[in-house]
């Protein structure tokens, strides 16, 4: 039997996967001790249950990831026969290598931590790279937004569209993008000279007069995309819209992105987005169904990979 449970992370996008289900999400209770730390209970028998958890380690991704740990320790000691780790958007995603001397993979200690706390399998969507699969010795399952967000796309009929990776770690995102929406392709290489600036320095492709979809995976600052804008502005895009999966932003990213060529962040509830209302132009997509579907096929023993025949 199946049983869904919710972190505090996103309850509204585990209540939209819940609803398509049609099942009730299952009753936790998740609170601070007077110290801050974290006081778990799980108030549903699961003994012998295949349970899925969802948690995106969006901000403040301590406070989750530790949060998603302690749940999972609570289902293992409860006996549920499978623990599912439904993760969203997986946080410190962009720490998955040794890229200068003395610094960690935390990408792959929160592999370690996942498996260590009892996680059976896990769900997750866009990781930023791919290869983090590869930092799990279980079962893996990675969903792609790309269905849903070229869906919203190609019912805007954009005129002349060129799909734009904002850098070359992209460019498989952005093929992919461009092969479904029959588009042109472009891309811009970038250097990050400091976790909030970044630097564009070229532009592979044609742009002129074109509309410009800028795809990336996540936003968290804004440079990224507000110094590929400026290159497409530069060199006479017509337009310019962003797909990005995960709306990780930052306060301060709104004023920046504000001051962008951008005319429109279409982007998934994959983590809540906390940004104050007309602050800027964004569109939220729902992934609830798509997380649903994977659910339903994975307690069903059937193929995930299908769900991307589109
Ligand atoms: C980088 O490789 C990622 O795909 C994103 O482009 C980047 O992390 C976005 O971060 P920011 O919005 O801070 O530039």
């Amino acid at each position: 039997m199946l049983k869904i449970f919710t972190g505090s992370a996103n309850p509204a996008l585990a209540g939209g996967i819940a609803r398509n289900l049609g099942v009730s999400l299952g009753h936790i209770q998740i609170n601070r001790f007077p110290d801050g730390e974290i006081a778990v209970k799980i108030d549903d028998n699961i003994r012998g249950k295949d349970v899925f958890i969802i948690q995106p380690t969006c901000y403040p991704p301590n406070e989750h990831v530790m949060e998603l740990l302690i749940v999972i320790d609570a289902m293992r000691r409860a006996s549920a026969a499978r623990i599912t780790a439904v993760m969203p958007f997986y946080g410190y995603a962009r720490q998955d290598r040794k890229d200068q001397p003395r610094v960690p993979i935390t990408a792959k200690l929160v592999a370690n931590l996942l498996v260590a706390a009892g996680t059976s399998r896990l769900l997750a969507m866009d990781f930023h790279a791919q290869q983090i699969q590869g930092f799990f010795d279980i079962p893996v399952d990675h969903l792609c937004a790309t269905p849903v967000i070229v869906k919203y796309l190609r019912e805007k009929s954009l005129a002349d569209p060129v799909v734009v990776s904002p850098d070359p770690g992209g460019m498989k995102m952005a093929y992919q993008y461009s092969r479904l929406l029959n588009s042109g392709l472009a891309i811009v290489a970038k250097q990050r000279i400091s976790p909030t600036e970044v630097e564009s320095y070229n532009l592979v492709g044609n742009v002129k007069d074109k509309t410009c979809i800028l795809v990336d995976d996540l936003i968290t600052t804004g440079g990224t995309l507000c110094a590929a804008a400026k290159l497409l502005q530069a060199a006479g895009a017509r337009n310019i819209l962003a797909a990005v999966t995960h709306a990780v932003f930052i306060p301060a990213a709104y004023e920046r992105l504000k001051q962008s060529a951008i005319q429109e962040f279409v982007v998934t509830d994959s983590v809540p987005l906390k940004m104050p209302p007309n602050t800027l132009p964004v569109h939220i997509l729902s992934v609830a169904d798509l997380f649903a579907e994977a659910i339903r096929r994975i307690h069903n023993n059937q193929s995930v990979s299908s769900l991307f025949n589109i």
